[in-house]
């Protein structure tokens, strides 16, 4: 998010647009929470993890008072363009913003779970994997050298994005999410004919919002087969951190800067996008639709080249 924070500031200044940063999320749009940002205020941010000017969950913006305030402030500050950052929960906050307080926005979508609609990708998303895959290759260490079956669980509430392309770039044997039906006997037996073939540790990446539960649910399923050694891993909010990727990087300033473009050539009430490698904007109310499932090609690919 700081790349983007960064290509927001610098873009708008470039066009001689004063920027003013909001702490806090929309908790501090109705707080008032309001500072100024120039050049150097996003020097040296584009490498760091999280967001320099913070985040929240908030309530309030679920009731119309709160968008009132939120509305106020912006009026007060003089702001007449508001770029957000984040997921379908930020999203739906820019459009209520964007329709009933007249607010020119242009959001810019970011969440580690990438399944927002109307784009193919999401700040966030690349650095989680690549975490996801950090982490997975030290467990497989352990799970290779004591014979040992990993059940790593992964962010994804909705849908398996991180969980299988983390999995399909390490190698596991096995990955379980949300948007597919749980084939826990097919794998039972899969299992069988691995151990009785010699193989002795496997990693299985589950979504945490797959309908058999987590990894604990799972595990203690798998526990009824004799002779394997199980163990669990819970990344959590890992995923959320540390120094973006390069390609988040890239993204991530590709975004701040199409959102600042749009709002300076008069767009507002839309999302930056990327779709079929194009930069864009659609509708906000397209970032609201159905999220977006992860790659079925890539989900059957884990298994076929287990
Ligand atoms: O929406 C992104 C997400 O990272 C989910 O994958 C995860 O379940 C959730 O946020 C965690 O939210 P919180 O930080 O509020 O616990």
């Amino acid at each position: 998010m700081n790349a983007a924070v960064r290509a927001v500031v610098r873009t708008a200044m470039g066009h001689g647009i004063e920027v003013r940063g909001v702490r806090r999320g929309y908790k501090g749009l109705i707080d008032g929470d309001v500072i100024d940002l120039d050049s150097r205020s996003v020097s040296n941010t584009i490498q760091r993890g999280g967001t320099i000017l913070m985040s929240s969950r908030c309530p309030e913006m679920f009731e119309r008072q709160g968008r009132r305030r939120a509305a106020e402030t912006l009026r007060q500050a003089g702001v007449d363009g508001l770029v957000t950052i984040g997921g379908n929960g930020s999203i739906r906050g820019a459009l209520a913003l964007w329709k009933e307080e007249k607010v020119r926005v242009v959001h810019v979508p970011s969440t580690v779970d990438n399944d927002l609609p109307g784009t193919d990708v999401t700040i966030g998303f690349d650095t989680a994997v690549n975490t996801a895959i950090e982490a997975i290759d030290k467990l497989r260490d352990t799970a290779a050298s004591h014979g040992r079956v990993f059940l790593v669980e992964v962010m994804g509430r909705e849908n398996g994005h991180i969980a299988v392309d983390a999995a399909l770039a390490s190698g596991a044997e096995a990955v379980f999410i949300p948007e597919a039906k749980c084939e826990l006997k097919s794998l039972m037996k899969r299992i069988r004919g691995w151990w009785a073939e010699g193989k002795r540790s496997l990693i299985i990446v589950v979504a945490e919002g797959d309908e058999e539960g987590g990894v604990f649910e799972i595990a203690n399923q798998l526990k009824t087969l004799p002779g394997i050694d199980i163990r669990t891993c819970v990344l959590g909010h890992i995923q959320r951190g540390g120094s973006p990727s390069a390609q988040d990087r890239v993204l991530a300033s590709s975004y701040g800067f199409a959102a600042v473009e749009a709002l300076h050539s008069g767009k507002a009430g839309v999302m930056v996008s990327i779709r079929n490698g194009r930069l864009g904007t659609v509708p906000l109310s397209v970032g609201l639709r159905k999220p977006r499932p992860s790659n079925r090609g890539r989900f059957t690919l884990v298994s076929r080249l287990a």
